[in-house]
């Protein structure tokens, strides 16, 4: 499949729907994310809208359609912490496995480093082989598991944290 069309950009309100829509995808299916209820295009407005100033959305934008959105956020708001981040990002699921994830995430490394960031983090369910692979060819490592961290669906899940070192 092509993906000349294809194009990276910050989230605005003409997304919000898009965005919600993928969002809740990925969490009913409840192998990607600890958020257990959908978010209303209102609730993302609001996300977009408290976002700090070193914090960003982005979407995946494939010829008219949102196909994938991704975030950096500040890691902590203690200023030791002013350094390290963490991203995600989530497709529609009829879009993934194709080579669209990969290239997307490396356009939110080099923001974040625009951004200042020495440090990126990602906290991905252990469940979720295939956010695993694809973090590890990004080149993040496996810093450990935190074991029965999160329930969802009444059943303890592990978390998989891994790390991304930023080189200025
Ligand atoms: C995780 C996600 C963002 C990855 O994006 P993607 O477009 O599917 O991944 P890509 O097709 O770009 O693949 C990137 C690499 O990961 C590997 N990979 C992808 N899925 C894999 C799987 N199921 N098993 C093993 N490797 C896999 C690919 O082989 C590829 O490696 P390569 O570049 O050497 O060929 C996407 O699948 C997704 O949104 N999933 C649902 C939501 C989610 O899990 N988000 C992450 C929350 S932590």
């Amino acid at each position: 499949m092509g993906r000349s069309s294809v194009a990276y950009r910050t989230a605005g309100p003409g997304d919000f729907n898009r965005i919600s829509e993928i969002f809740n995808l990925n969490i009913l299916q409840f192998d990607s994310t600890l958020w257990q209820d959908p978010f209303s295009p209102e609730d993302i407005d609001q996300m977009c809208q408290q976002l700090h100033e070193r914090e960003r959305v982005f979407v995946l934008q494939k010829n008219e359609d949102i196909i994938g959105w991704g975030a950096i956020k500040r890691y902590h708001q203690k200023r030791g912490y002013q350094y390290a981040c963490e991203t995600s990002v989530f497709l529609d699921r009829e879009f993934t496995g194709q080579g669209y994830g990969k290239p997307f995430k490396s356009f939110i490394l080099d923001q974040c480093r625009i951004l200042g960031y020495h440090h990126v983090n990602a906290k991905i369910l252990a469940k979720n082989k295939a956010s695993i692979a694809y973090n590890l060819k990004l080149g993040y490592d496996i810093v450990g598991v935190q074991k029965e961290i999160g329930m969802i669906q009444g059943e303890w899940v592990d978390v998989v944290i891994m790390q991304y070192i930023i080189r200025h």
